[in-house]
């Protein structure tokens, strides 16, 4: 990977919110990247870097020994061991004052340079990648699109666990708008028949997940292309670095991707593996990709899988489908959509007794669930509007065949998950 200029290296020396700290300074134009303190120099001097800024939470035991080998690199050296509150201003002096940084760096930039190293990496040859309609893999899809047009071809596997009109929505924006090669596996049979009496959460989990391996190599096999496209960003790669750990295994190796066959071995393009979330979302924003795909809420792997609990049936699947796209559209024409982290239905494989019609009805429970959460480690659960949750509940009831109860989960994480299961 090519040597970004005026890199600045933020030395983790026990600092929790050094990711923050690290994405404030970029938002001022200069390239930060995060190590841990355990880092060998010759790893840093690689980035070949203008600066460095040691970083420790107020009252972190001083490491003389871990100073010693980045000092003697005589490079310039911000001391923030005292803590990073407040110090944004304070780094970017630095950066600028003493260490040469001109302050442009911009996505533009990023997004050229993305652009060249791609096709300097990939040549004339094919990169095959998965497309789950998420942020990262869909600006990694436009990306690469734009360096190299036709020798991209995107996998898109529906495994029937999908949102309401999410599979036209994909192929919409990538094969019509975005004129890529999409290939579309529509895998819903497949999926769901394997699912067929599962109702143990991580026996879901794991039947989706050797799934979906299965049906990308499959796919991915007839593109044979020696290059796979993957969305790996940059806190995947900083959370995957233990801060006391093997100095040797700092930088994480990706080999391929997980669980693929032994005998599909690719070369990685991953593009984006230096950027925090914001900055794909900006990337994505600057490639033409719409808003109803960059800014979307996160959404699990195993998708509605999860947020049905009990054994899948194709009938109360399509509840929870139609109920959660309920729950969306309301969301957002009250102009809540953008306030919540997550925002869904679930499905409460339990019947009670209600009137619907005029009649007794013995049907289905439809939860709803909003949060919010800066990192999904805990969340607190957003109070609607009273109002809104109740047109939410009149919608469902009356347009969801098979339901006739909606219930509020007000549990925050914890003692709760996010998910159900
Ligand atoms: P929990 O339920 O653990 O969720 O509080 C935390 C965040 O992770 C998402 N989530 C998943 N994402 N595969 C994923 O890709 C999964 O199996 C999975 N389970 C939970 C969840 O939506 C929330 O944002």
């Amino acid at each position: 990977m090519k040597q970004t200029p005026e890199t600045i290296v933020l030395l983790n020396f026990g600092c929790e919110d050094i990711q923050k700290f690290a994405r404030a300074i970029r938002d001022r134009h200069i390239y930060t990247m995060v190590m841990p303190y355990t880092v060998p120099a010759e790893r840093v001097m690689q980035e070949a870097p203008a600066g460095l800024i040691v970083c420790a939470d107020d009252g972190v035991p001083a490491r003389p020994e871990a100073r010693a080998k980045f000092d003697a690199l005589k490079l310039p050296t911000l001391d923030l061991t005292g803590g990073i509150g407040g110090k944004v201003d304070d780094a970017v002096e630095f950066c600028k004052a003493k260490c040469g940084c001109t302050g442009s760096w911009t996505m533009e930039k990023f997004i050229d340079e993305a652009l060249a190293d791609i096709r300097s990496q990939v040549g004339d040859q094919k990169v095959v990648l998965g497309l789950s309609g998420g942020v990262d893999s869909s600006v990694v899809a436009a990306l690469i699109h734009k360096a190299i047009g036709k020798q991209l071809t995107c996998v898109f596997v529906n495994h029937g666990l999908l949102r309401k009109n999410e599979p036209e929505m994909v192929q919409e924006i990538f094969a019509r708008n975005f004129d890529m090669n999409l290939c579309y596996v529509d895998a819903s049979d497949r999926f769901l028949d394997k699912l067929k009496g599962v109702s143990d959460p991580e026996q879901k989990r794991k039947v989706i997940g050797k799934e979906f391996i299965e049906v990308f190599a499959e796919a991915a096999a007839k593109v044979d292309a020696p290059f796979l496209g993957q969305g790996t960003i940059y806190p995947d790669i900083l959370e995957s670095i233990p801060l006391d750990g093997n100095p040797n295994g700092v930088i994480k190796s990706h080999h391929n991707v997980g669980g693929l066959p032994e005998n599909m071995k690719f070369k990685l393009v991953e593009p984006v593996e230096r950027l925090f979330k914001d900055e794909v979302r900006e990337v994505g924003r600057m490639l033409g990709l719409p808003s109803e795909l960059i800014d979307r809420h996160p959404f699990p792997g195993p998708s509605l899988g999860v947020r049905h609990v009990g054994a899948i049936e194709r009938s109360t699947l399509a509840m929870l489908r139609e109920a959660n796209a309920i729950v969306t559209e309301e969301l957002t024409k009250a102009g809540w959509y953008h306030k919540t982290w997550q925002t869904f239905a679930i499905f409460v494989p339990v019947k009670t007794v209600g009137i619907k019609n005029h009649q007794r009805s013995y049907d289905y429970v439809i939860a709803i669930r909003s949060i919010n959460s800066v990192d999904a480690v805990t969340a607190q659960v957003v109070r609607l509007p009273w109002e809104l949750l109740e047109t939410m509940m009149e919608r469902i009831v009356k347009e969801v065949d098979g339901v006739n109860r909606v219930v509020y989960d007000i549990t925050a994480k914890p003692p709760g998950t996010i998910e159900w299961e």
